[in-house]
């Protein structure tokens, strides 16, 4: 479990918390049973999944984001409660959220790829985007989702440009829209520089990102603070 730290210039700042799953070691866990921290809905959506892979992969990202919210329940110095009590059930747009009876509501990104999920949960004054990618597979190059110059990025390039706007559209809890293929990330000899599309001007100057290399992976956080959504 990690904590997510804001880009302060003083003296950092909790702004969330993140977990991670091993896909592979789940899945000799639970030997093809329902997890049983999967609370009724969640389970409900499980058992509807006709694919083994979606299956373990909602299984993990959802086991990845009750750690994360679990985490900063305690942080908070709420009670803990049964993972199986905070369900991580999807907004009309697909963006995930705990909200529990007593009122309380837990935003959070999440993403899984091969053989690993994770995910973010944050403090309500912040918006966080995470998308993991495998580092060696190029994401599809489709003329829909891609600019014509990422074409000519390496592998790892395309893959964090690919992170990047995922990263992005899921700060914005949006999925797959036009604004998608606009967002992309280039280097030059000494940084790496996010391009965002005029449709997200104002927010240009602040979004924040956060690329980690954990190998086979590349994590990447986008952050925003809410007031400036
Ligand atoms: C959000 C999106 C970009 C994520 O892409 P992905 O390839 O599925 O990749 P990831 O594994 O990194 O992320 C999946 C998670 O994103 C989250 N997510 C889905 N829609 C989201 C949204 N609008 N905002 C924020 N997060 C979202 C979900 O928690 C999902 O995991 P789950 O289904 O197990 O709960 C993509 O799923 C999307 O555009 N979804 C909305 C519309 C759609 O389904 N279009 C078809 C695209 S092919």
């Amino acid at each position: 479990m990690n904590r997510l730290h804001a880009p302060a210039s003083v003296e950092p700042a909790v702004i969330g918390f993140s977990a991670k799953v091993g896909l592979a070691g789940l899945a000799r866990r639970l030997h093809g049973q329902a997890p049983d921290y999967l609370a009724p809905p969640e389970l409900a959506f499980w058992q509807a999944v006709p694919s083994a892979k979606r299956r373990l992969e909602y299984a993990g990202g959802r086991l990845a984001a009750k750690l994360a919210v679990h985490a900063l329940r305690r942080w908070q110095g709420q009670a803990p409660r049964p993972l199986a009590e905070l369900p991580v059930l999807p907004l009309p747009g697909g963006e995930p959220r705990v909200r529990l009876p007593d009122g309380s509501e837990y935003a959070l990104s999440l993403s899984h790829a091969a053989g690993l999920a994770c995910a973010a949960s944050f403090l309500p004054a912040w918006r966080l985007g995470i998308d993991l990618i495998s580092q060696g597979r190029a994401p599809p190059h489709d003329e829909a989702w891609c600019h014509s110059t990422e074409s000519r990025y390496s592998v790892s390039d395309r893959a964090i440009s690919w992170a990047v706007k995922e990263a992005t559209v899921k700060t914005l809890g949006k999925g797959m829209g036009p604004v998608f293929r606009e967002i992309r990330c280039w280097r030059d000899a000494q940084h790496r520089w996010v391009s965002l599309p005029t449709q997200l001007m104002d927010l240009r100057k602040r979004f924040r990102y956060t690329l980690f290399q954990s190998s086979p992976y590349f994590i990447c956080i986008a952050s925003v603070q809410m007031e400036t959504i």
